[in-house]
């Protein structure tokens, strides 16, 4: 198993460019099932979620090309969907393999997924998808592990009025999916606002589909008989951007960020010049980021977008432990996302959790250790506390951070950090 080394103490100087958005691609690719013509993805992520979801859908009877230029390019022909169904062995490695349900059953009438099973940062279940599904008209049925859906007489979805108890990423993007194709008109309140669910509306209203808005908590959709192909163009992965900027703070470098989406990153920009870091903008998709003398505690509490991002808690974790005084910060998203604080404390680091909040007490000198990897965002934030550790730090189980992360220690070393992977 891969492992990351890592010498910390160097500020980190230089340029990094952004890469596209991983949780932006899954669900445009997901999407490639609802077309029987070709769908041109490009500034797709090299990352390990990218070639699982590129699995399972040729085992659905999709064409997958990767072509060597450009490299981020990726197309997609399902001109029939031969097996509307997603395995296990494909959906334990990737929870995000549940996005293939929605545009399944809306295709071809019929769709069986694999349930996907717990996962380190909580409980994670997809009720949310089912029954908004069911509020679209399908049948859905649970046996041996697998979820099914089928629309009335294996035809369309009627569609419908859905409401989310509850604000789901992944649940608003599946029944936007669904929704596309559906007979009738959907209406889908208390939906996700993220950038990813806009950028899978605009790829959708570039393959025929009738949206309006996505982007905000309303979107109502007009189901097309069908949809046609489309070349569209991933949005910057914005938990990356956010994820250096800290890496740029806590190392008190001088890194220039491109290819980013700055107006997407309004809360950790915010955050983080609270705890005195200078970021700038200089020039369209360009952030400069500055390390602060002296960096200051602030209290975070994670939040649906446009609040702060639940993936950047972890890393922000990493940054309180060199801000002078207290920080509390609450995950109210996922109930069990403090593995990471454990690993830090083991370098040295002065957290304590309680529940949903985690108390870091600060500055404290980091000291490189073994740490273990627990999941992506945990992984990112070990790599950002080991950047400025004294000593070497071991991150064991770096696949976490390979399924999320593009090149992550070629993009670090190119600004400076002694890192390499064994
Ligand atoms: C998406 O996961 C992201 N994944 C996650 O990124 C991200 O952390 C999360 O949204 C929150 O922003 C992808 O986009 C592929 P949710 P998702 O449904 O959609 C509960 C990363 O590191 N819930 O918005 O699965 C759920 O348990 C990953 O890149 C239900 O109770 O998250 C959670 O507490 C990790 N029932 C809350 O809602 C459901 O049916 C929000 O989860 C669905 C969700």
């Amino acid at each position: 198993m891969d492992k990351l080394l890592i010498e910390g103490g160097t500020p980190l100087k230089g340029s990094v460019r952004i890469s596209g958005a991983k949780n932006a691609a899954l669900p445009a690719m997901a999407a490639a099932l609802l077309t029987s013509d070709r769908v041109e993805l490009e500034n797709i992520p090299r990352v390990r979620d990218i070639i699982t979801m590129g699995r399972l859908l040729a085992h659905m009877g999709a064409i997958v090309e990767t072509p060597a230029i450009p490299p981020t390019a990726m197309i997609f022909q399902a001109e029939e969907v031969n097996g509307a169904e997603a395995p296990y062995e494909l959906v334990k490695t990737m929870r995000a393999s549940i996005l293939t349900l929605g545009p399944l059953v809306a295709r071809s009438g019929h769709a069986r997924v694999s349930l996907p099973g717990g996962c380190a940062i909580g409980a994670r279940p997809v009720d949310l998808h089912l029954k908004a599904l069911e509020q679209m008209g399908a049948e859905i049925g649970m046996s041996h592990g697998y979820v099914e859906a089928r629309a009335p007489r294996g035809g369309r979805l009627p569609g419908g009025r859905v409401f989310f108890d509850k604000i789901t990423v992944t649940g608003t993007e599946n029944i936007l999916m669904a929704a596309v194709l559906a007979k009738g008109e959907t209406l889908i309140e208390n939906a996700a606002r993220e950038p990813e669910i806009t950028d899978l509306a605009e790829l959708l209203i570039k393959m025929g589909a009738d949206i309006e808005g996505a982007g905000t908590s309303t979107i109502r959709v007009h189901g097309k008989e069908k949809l046609h192909g489309a070349k569209h163009t991933i949005i910057p992965d914005r938990i990356e951007a956010g994820t250096f900027l800290v890496a740029g703070a806590i190392t008190k470098g001088d890194l220039e960020l491109t290819g980013c989406a700055p107006e997407h990153l309004t809360s950790v920009i915010a955050k983080l010049r609270e705890t005195g870091v200078d970021i700038r903008e200089t020039g369209p998709g360009k952030l400069r980021v500055r390390g602060a003398k002296k960096l200051v505690a602030s209290d975070v509490i994670t939040e649906e977008y446009p609040g702060f991002a639940t993936d950047m808690q972890a890393q922000f974790m990493a940054l309180a432990t060199q801000a002078e005084g207290t920080s509390v910060i609450t995950e109210t998203i996922f109930e069990n996302r403090f593995l990471h604080a454990s690993e830090m404390i083991r370098m040295g680091a002065n957290i304590s959790v309680e529940g949903r909040r985690a108390v870091v007490h600060g500055p404290a000198t980091l000291s490189g250790s073994e740490v273990i990897a627990s999941d992506l965002r945990a992984s990112a934030s070990l790599v950002l506390a080991a950047l400025v550790a004294r000593g070497e730090t071991v991150i064991d189980r770096v696949y976490h951070i390979d399924r999320g992360y593009e090149r992550i220690e070629e993009k670090l070393a190119g600004v400076g950090a002694v890192i390499r992977r064994v």
